[in-house]
């Protein structure tokens, strides 16, 4: 199983997003633990609902800082983060304890696009936000 590791690179340049982006990271993390040490569905529901509970939040804030700074590409940004809920929507989270391809893919799938999404669309937010801030 994959495991994300926050580092300064990874860093956008706004605290604020960088802490969440580790604690997504973070929560990815204890979701492969789970699976790895063949927790009971319980748990590993936990952690799936964590995930999904704490990205909606995490969408939610940086859609506000981006209309807060008139972000050009908000909608473009925004509906990356729809198209990322609703294929999670998708995924049969329950049978992955049983079919370990399944749950590769699910991995693999949110691992890439948890790094691909931080790393450039966050990242455009984020040199956007420090040239308006240094406009000031
Ligand atoms: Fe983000
Ligand atoms: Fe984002």
């Amino acid at each position: 199983m994959p495991e994300l590791t926050w580092d300064q690179s990874k860093s956008i340049g706004f605290e604020s997003i960088d802490e969440q982006h580790k604690k997504i990271f973070s929560i990815f993390n204890a979701l492969c633990l789970a699976l790895e040490t063949n927790q009971e569905w319980p748990a590993v529901k936990k952690a799936v609902d964590d995930l999904l509970q704490y990205a909606g939040t995490h969408f939610r804030d940086e859609e506000r800082i981006m209309r807060d700074y008139g972000y050009p590409d908000e909608r473009k940004h925004t509906r990356e983060h729809e198209l990322f809920i609703n294929k999670l929507g998708q995924f049969e989270f329950g049978k992955m304890l049983n079919d370990p391809g399944l749950a590769n893919e699910i991995f693999m799938f949110l691992a890439d696009w948890i790094v691909e999404h931080t790393s450039t669309e966050d990242v455009c937010l984020g040199v956007f936000i420090q040239k308006k801030l240094a406009e000031k």
